[in-house]
């Protein structure tokens, strides 16, 4: 695994050339139809120029910058607090990820290289931040708003939590595998929310060749995840939202290969496990507790997502939770 230093150092080398040869699609003979769905899917100009060339358009002026000094602004915040971890740190009994990190930095400190500095537990920090928080909950945001549109497949959620669960106790991780068409349900928001369509960046760590191409040493290469989550060969009707999708004949949970939302690989999202958890049970005691109801009728409910780079967020929307 590359570590944070070496990723942006090499993010720095990246070449012209890189950039240009560094989207690569997960399939070299699709067709120009899935092609044009791709296209509309990543069609999302401004963020996507900023995804892309964040280094380049810092120099230009523009509300790009405002990200910039936003990201300054938490960094500075998360400083804050390491300062009074670092007042409050008792050795023998460290609370939570910083404490452990500051003792790992004092334990290292006499290496001169070493990854356990200040500026990466506040880049850590950081990306916990933003990949805990923001992921689960804009997921989550996706699924009701699907909810309001597919209100028969919310009413199938419902008699499952009701057959399973009943209302007198809160989900608990174990319900999950008695209710497969919830956690298909889950499966299938979290393909249509497709939240990362380019996935994060990587940077090749020697020459690589893939399907007769040569990928140089240090170009950044976005895998496509939206391609594999879209695949005609791997779901049936690829644009649609259909729980059917990850269920066999005897409607039980069905893996799928191409459900990729988290990646793969070596670096594949670290908190797989607890957001997953996090949308099971967020999901499942909300509907438990409340039906939901929206002022548009569900064939007015527009899915298409706000314009965003990095990740795909859903649309405004007004929704009610009303009390069981
Ligand atoms: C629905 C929720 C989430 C989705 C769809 C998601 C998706 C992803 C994806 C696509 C990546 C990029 C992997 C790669 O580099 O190939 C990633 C990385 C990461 N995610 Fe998540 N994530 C989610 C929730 C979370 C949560 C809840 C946490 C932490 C509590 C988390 C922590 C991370 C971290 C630390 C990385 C970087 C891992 C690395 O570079 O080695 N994610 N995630």
């Amino acid at each position: 695994m590359e570590s944070e230093t070496e990723r942006r150092k090499l993010s720095k080398n990246k070449t012209k050339k890189g950039r240009d040869k560094g989207i690569l699609r997960d399939r070299a003979d699709e067709n120009e139809c899935e092609r044009q769905r791709e296209r509309e899917r990543m069609h999302q100009p401004l963020g996507l120029l900023f995804e892309l060339f964040s280094d380049f358009l810092k120099y230009l002026p523009g509300a790009h910058r405002q990200i910039r000094k936003n990201l300054q602004e938490i960094s500075a915040f998360i400083g804050h607090s390491v300062e009074k971890h670092r007042e409050a740190l008792d050795p023998s009994s460290p609370q939570d990820l910083i404490d452990t990190y500051l003792l790992h930095m004092e334990k290292e400190k006499s290496n001169p290289h070493s990854e356990f500095n200040h500026q990466n537990l506040i880049f850590n920090t950081l990306s916990l931040f933003f990949a805990g928080t923001e992921t689960t909950s804009t997921t989550l945001r996706y699924g009701f708003l699907l909810m309001l549109k597919y209100p028969h497949v919310a009413e199938r959620v419902y008699k499952e939590i009701e057959q399973v669960i009943g209302p007198h106790r809160p989900p608990a991780l174990d319900d999950r595998a008695k209710m497969p068409y919830t956690d298909a349900v889950i499966h299938e928001i979290q393909r249509i929310a497709d939240l990362l369509p380019m996935g994060l960046p990587h940077i090749v760590t020697q020459h690589t060749s893939f399907r007769g191409y040569t990928i140089p040493k240090g170009t950044e290469v976005f895998p496509i995840l939206s391609t594999a989550l879209h695949d005609p060969h791997y779901f049936e009707k690829p644009d649609t939202f259909n729980p059917d999708h990850f269920l066999d004949i005897n409607g039980a949970l069905k893996k799928n290969e191409a459900f990729i939302p988290f990646s793969l690989g070596k670096r594949i999202c670290l908190g797989e496990g607890i957001a997953r958890t996090e949308l099971f049970l967020f999901f499942t005691t909300i509907l438990q507790n409340f039906s939901v109801a929206s002022p548009v009728a569900p064939e007015d409910i527009d899915l298409t997502p706000q314009e965003n780079g990095v990740g795909r967020l859903p649309p405004a929307y007004q929704i009610r939770f009303l009390p069981r």
